[in-house]
């Protein structure tokens, strides 16, 4: 199985930003992390970072026919995107979204998310360790769905 982990914008600062939401491990740290549980999961990840919406929604697309699900944290265009939410519906992989914080504890805006209609699953306020459920979702989606 391979999945598409994608992270949105400003998460290229983790451990500059914002500290005390999002803590000090850095962007680095973070891939290392979802690098790891996949290979502890047995699983392939391609990793993506960017800032910029349309470069999302090109990463969604290529995912078509190669990746089996995709993890996306979309970060603030979680709260404004339509057209991340319609690349996902799009392709039709299983999604897990994942927020680092707790998104339903924080800013009203911050309540809404655009994607969740086209995702399995949304984890947040688990940290690092969000991405890894969101691998274990996936892979327990997936091998039910085979059996
Ligand atoms: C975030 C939450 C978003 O509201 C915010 O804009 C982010 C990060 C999170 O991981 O907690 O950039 O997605």
């Amino acid at each position: 199985m391979t999945f598409l982990v994608i992270n949105g914008p400003n998460l290229n600062m983790l451990g500059i930003r914002e500290p005390d939401i999002y803590g000090r491990r850095t962007y680095a740290d973070l891939e290392a992390h979802i690098r790891g549980a996949a290979q502890r999961l047995g699983v392939a990840v391609e990793l993506f970072q960017s800032n910029h919406e349309g470069a999302i929604v090109d990463r969604i697309q290529e995912a078509y026919g190669k990746a089996d699900g995709i993890i996306i944290n979309p970060a603030a265009y979680t709260h404004t995107s339509i057209a991340i939410l319609d690349a996902l519906k799009a392709v039709g992989l299983p999604a897990v979204e994942v927020h680092l914080s707790d998104i339903s504890q924080r800013e009203p805006f911050r309540r809404v998310s655009y994607v969740a209609p086209a995702c399995i699953r949304t984890i947040a306020g688990m940290g690092f360790d969000g991405y890894t459920e969101a691998i274990r979702t996936l892979v327990e989606h997936l091998s039910r769905r085979e059996n």
